[in-house]
């Protein structure tokens, strides 16, 4: 079993609309809504992937059972911690010309209790976890070093966890040594301090990161595909150049992807050539956290994977 943990869960709404315009009343053409938080897009991807997943974190209210009753549907299984607020909303509004905006609400804090709940139900849910994702932001009031303690929790029973945040949270969270983290560029830079100008100095700042004691340190790259670094090798995975519809939840579809990969126990080279393309099909489609399975394995074919 995979588990995906989600502490910031939001219902996302999409609105499609002609023209968003200041100040005015505007029709909504098309409205869906969807699980969201990042690590509920992994846990979708995963469950795409054919593997079993296990979503947990907070969830509180009419939104937060909205948010069980949408999981429900989708056939993805859930034990979430819950909260005395609602699970909040954020809207993201689509116009004709392609731009998003998108309007996220800031939830609110949660209490001592509830983050100890959470605590004891996580204990539980590794014990039958072989694999641990840990995705996005936190609640307010909640402190920066919480996945730090989550990683712990989770490598002191052995298995695998992979971290994916970014700012306080990333630079916290690794220094308990996650198995894998899946920072982009531009969380690199930020969480080295540094400015990464070419190859070789984004090899340096990865590496530097692994040998902190992090065995898989994938930096995705867009539409350059990922690096990839472990203690043996350098791989650069390349998916081919395609026309993306919806590239939001890229990071998330490939960190599910590396997920499965490590779970059916496939080489790091395999892993990468999987996840590659998984994320890119991910921007095939329009709904975020999802992929066809004709595209993944077209594009699968087409990933080219180089070891330095
Ligand atoms: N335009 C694209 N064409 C092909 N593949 C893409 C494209 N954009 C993203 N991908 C794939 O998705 C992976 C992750 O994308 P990206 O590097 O943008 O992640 P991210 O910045 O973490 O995204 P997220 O917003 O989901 O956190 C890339 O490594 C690549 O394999
Ligand atoms: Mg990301």
């Amino acid at each position: 079993m995979i588990t995906t943990v989600t502490l910031n869960v939001a219902i996302d709404k999409s609105y499609v609309i002609e023209e968003l315009k200041k100040g005015e009343v505007m029709r909504v053409l098309k409205c869906t809504k969807t699980p969201g938080g990042k690590g509920l897009n992994v846990a979708r991807v995963i469950k795409l992937c054919g593997e079993e997943v296990l979503a947990t974190g907070f969830v509180g209210g009419h939104s937060g059972a909205y948010v069980e009753d949408l999981l429900k549907e989708q056939k993805i299984e859930y034990d979430f911690s819950h909260t005395a607020f609602e699970t909040r909303t954020c809207i993201n509004v689509l116009d004709r010309e392609g731009n998003s905006s998108e309007f996220l609400e800031p939830g609110e804090p949660i209490t001592q209790e509830e983050l100890n709940d959470f605590l004891g139900k996580f204990e539980k849910i590794i014990d039958t976890s072989n694999i641990i994702t840990i995705s996005g932001s936190v609640p307010i009031g909640v402190d920066t070093d919480i996945y730090s303690k989550l990683v712990t929790m989770v490598k002191e029973k052995g298995k695998k966890v992979i971290l994916d945040t970014s700012g306080e949270l990333l630079k916290e969270g690794i220094k308990a040594c996650p198995t894998m983290i899946k920072p982009n560029r531009d969380e690199v830079q930020a969480l080295l301090n540094i400015s990464v100008a070419n190859w070789d100095e984004l090899v340096n700042g990865a590496r530097k990161l692994q040998r902190m004691g992090i065995e898989i340190v994938a930096v995705s790259l867009g539409t350059d595909g990922a690096l990839v670094i472990t203690k043996d090798a350098i791989y650069h995975g390349k998916p081919p150049r395609i026309q993306p519809v919806n590239t939001v939840g890229s990071g998330d579809s490939m960190v599910a992807a590396f997920a499965v990969g490590l779970a059916r126990g496939y080489t790091i080279e395999d892993t990468l050539r999987y996840a590659i393309a998984v994320s890119a099909a991910n921007t095939l489609t329009m709904t975020t956290g999802s992929f066809n399975e004709e595209d993944m394995e077209k594009l699968y074919d087409q990933v080219s994977i180089t070891r330095q």
